[in-house]
């Protein structure tokens, strides 16, 4: 019987790109929905971006353009991301809709009418100047624990404590930077405890380790939830509250509903077969560890205080290491989607995050030594070689005709039973395992190829016959792992599909005296300089980042001291030399005075030809610690002004200035 199921991940943020973390869930979730529609079940898989929000509203006024324009560009980039992974989705949305907001007043209507809304006064910190009340990341100041100067509002990044924002001594709006003040509000709240047995229930079907943390919270009892926010925000007015927004995560999770009702509306589909009370239909969220508790707390309470179904499970993922650390822009493993694309082929991702993803929450790490010998050696020398070591062979010899009978129809068969447990894997998110056991099969498929010697065979007189029936078989193996596979690699099983002319199928009748297309390579493998250049692509460059605000909106502010340690010096640059294979950097050899000669890689290459430096005075930073890159040591920083990219101008004093003369 095929099921019906709807299958989301979480919403992006609309003021952000994409990343290589971000896909560790779009490839996740894009995997499992490929294998639920091979199976032949009825599966809708719909997402959105996550429009509303400060971020949202701030970044659009930094940039002068609205919310809607900003929102607007950013989906159209996300969607181009995601289609460029061959992630596909059956919508992709917006919470800012017609349908969110129907949604939203609906829901909250129904939690108010069930007597969940409350009314408390809250008091928080209000930047007088730009006349709103600050989000506690737009708060900066010294924790009340340590002293570390320069912390959110809401937790220290040096002792890692948390705090409420009104505790951070000088506090300091990091929209305005003027000093805010406390100011009281009133604001709406869900009372969650309401909810603590219906979600005591449901929480069991969750991953062990989820249920886990969340009956930490469960037993130490719910806090309310505060779901308004006051104006200026960017989001939809509360009805019959004026000048009250739901708060960016009310709203959020109803987009799945939206994207789905949005989907529903185009196809004349019926929207209350997935989400009335009664739906036998299977709904699944897949997330990331860090919003577990919107998920598995807030949302479930929303639709059941609604009158609404919950959802069938949410499988919460873990978070993407690069060589075991964070992503870090310094070390450049803060990849973004379109760097990736703009250096590797998306099918080494897809391939990789899934050899290592199983249905836990654990970290999952991209080592990219492990990943080029992965991708090579298995992916490329193993799976791809078989068809590469067949189908030359019958192109040249049989006109590209298959054998008219299987050689070996027990081994097909090994392969075919082979399928049962992979799917297992595939339907409980265990990846790694399909791979493993689809890889044990590659090898089990390349050892017939070896113990039959078609190099030989197609030397010998009188043997056609049987490299005929070897290379036909050997391509019937690869086309059955291809079906395995299929969920994982879309963009090769697209190409494998027109080449051996054939569908491919989750276990498949074998081919037989069928006619193929003429092979070509399937698939490169990955080198070493391509992952080096994104890395390099995505580090930050060597120039001080210039000053992008208005400087009325210059942000966080530093002591007298702070700046007294930064040694500014008048340089000359008496060499300025192109750097191989570095897209953005210049090396420059900088004369500081006092005949002490410094190099510094300066990401200034779009902006300037070697020549017009040589000879020209600039300012540099002398005292940074040296940086080890891949080119070279680099000893200091050169400033520049400007947005980047080709606008961009070092700082050029006028003659008269001497190398080594102190910058005040
Ligand atoms: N907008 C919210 C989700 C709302 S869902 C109703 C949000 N957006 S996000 O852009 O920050 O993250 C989107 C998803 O990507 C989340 O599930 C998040 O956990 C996941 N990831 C973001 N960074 C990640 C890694 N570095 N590694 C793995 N997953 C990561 O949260
Ligand atoms: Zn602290």
């Amino acid at each position: 019987m095929p099921r019906k199921i709807l299958v989301t991940s979480a919403l992006p943020y609309a003021n952000g790109s994409i990343h290589i973390g971000h896909l560790v869930e779009y490839i996740q979730t894009d995997i499992w929905v490929r294998f639920q529609k091979q199976r032949g079940h009825e599966c809708y898989y719909v997402c959105a971006d996550d429009a509303h929000g400060t971020p949202i509203m701030l970044r659009a006024e930094k940039e002068n353009i609205t919310p809607e324009e900003l929102i607007s560009r950013v989906n159209t980039e996300h969607q181009q991301d995601f289609a460029d992974f061959a992630i596909e989705f059956d919508n992709y949305y917006s919470t800012h809709s017609k349908e969110n907001q129907y949604f939203a007043n609906f829901i909250y209507k129904n939690l108010a009418a069930g007597g969940h809304i409350e009314r408390r006064t809250v008091r928080q910190f209000y930047d007088p100047a730009k006349e709103m009340f600050l989000p506690d990341r737009f708060i900066r100041g010294e924790c009340p624990h340590c002293g570390a100067k320069d912390q959110y509002g809401d937790s220290c990044e040096e002792c890692s404590k948390t705090y409420n924002p009104t505790e951070l001594k000088n506090p300091i709006s990091a929209v305005s930077g003027t000093t805010p003040v406390e100011k009281d509000s009133e604001h709406l709240f869900v009372n969650l405890a309401n909810f603590t047995e219906m979600l005591q229930e449901w929480t069991k079907i969750l991953q062990p380790a989820v249920l886990n943390k969340l009956s930490e919270w469960l037993e130490s009892g719910l806090q309310a939830w505060d779901i308004s926010r006051d104006a200026p925000y960017f989001g939809f007015e509360i009805p019959d509250e004026p000048g009250k927004y739901f708060y960016v995560w009310l709203d959020a999770p109803i987009g799945y509903m939206a994207s789905f009702k949005n989907l529903c509306d185009n196809k004349n589909m019926n929207f209350d077969d997935f989400w009335a009370a009664d739906s036998q239909a299977e709904v699944y969220h897949f997330i990331g560890k860090d919003i577990t508790y919107f998920h598995c707390l807030f949302w479930p309470a929303m639709l059941s205080g609604a009158g609404l179904r919950t959802p069938t499970s949410v499988f919460v993922h873990g978070f993407l290491k690069v060589d075991g650390q964070k992503m870090s822009k310094t070390r450049g493993t803060f990849i973004n989607a379109r760097t990736y694309l703009n250096h590797l082929n998306p099918t080494y991702l897809r391939y990789y995050f899934a050899a290592k993803l199983s249905n836990g929450v654990e970290d999952v790490d991209l080592n990219l030594e492990d990943f080029l010998q992965r991708v090579n050696a298995d992916l490329v020398g193993k799976f791809v070689n078989i068809a590469s070591r067949c189908a030359g062979f019958i192109t040249k010899r049989f006109d590209g005709q298959l054998a008219a009978e299987l050689a070996d129809k027990e081994l097909y068969q090994q392969f075919i039973a082979a399928g049962n447990s992979i799917a297992d894997a595939y339907e409980n998110r265990d990846y790694n395992r399909a791979v493993r056991e689809t890889m044990a099969l590659a090898d089990r498929a390349n050892q017939y190829i070896d113990e039959h010697k078609p190099w030989i065979l197609v030397k010998q007189e009188g043997s056609e016959a049987e490299l005929h029936a070897v290379c036909s078989q050997g391509l019937n193996l690869f086309r059955v792992l291809m079906g395995y596979l299929a969920p994982i690699l879309p963009i090769l099983t697209e190409e494998v599909g027109k080449f051996l002319n054939t569908p491919i199928t989750w276990q498949p009748e074998a081919l037989i005296g069928h006619k193929i297309n003429k092979f070509k390579p399937l698939l490169k493998r990955v080198e070493q300089k391509q992952i080096d250049a994104m890395i390099d692509a995505s580090k930050e460059t060597l120039v001080a980042t210039p000053v992008e605000k208005p400087v009325e909106n210059i942000a966080d502010t530093i002591s007298y001291d702070d700046f007294a340690k930064v040694d500014l010096r008048i340089a000359k640059i008496v060499k300025a030399e192109h750097v191989e294979e570095a897209k953005k950097l210049l090396k420059l050899t900088l004369d500081i005075g006092e005949d002490k000669h410094r190099t510094v890689f300066a990401g200034i290459k779009e902006a300037y030809q070697p020549e017009q430096l040589t000879g020209r005075l600039t300012v540099m930073v002398a005292n940074l610690a040296p940086r080890k890159m891949r080119f070279g040591l680099s000893e200091g920083m050169v400033l520049a002004a400007g947005p980047g990219k080709k606008d961009l101008w070092i700082l050029n004093p006028d003659d008269g200035a001497e190398p080594g003369m102190k910058v005040k």
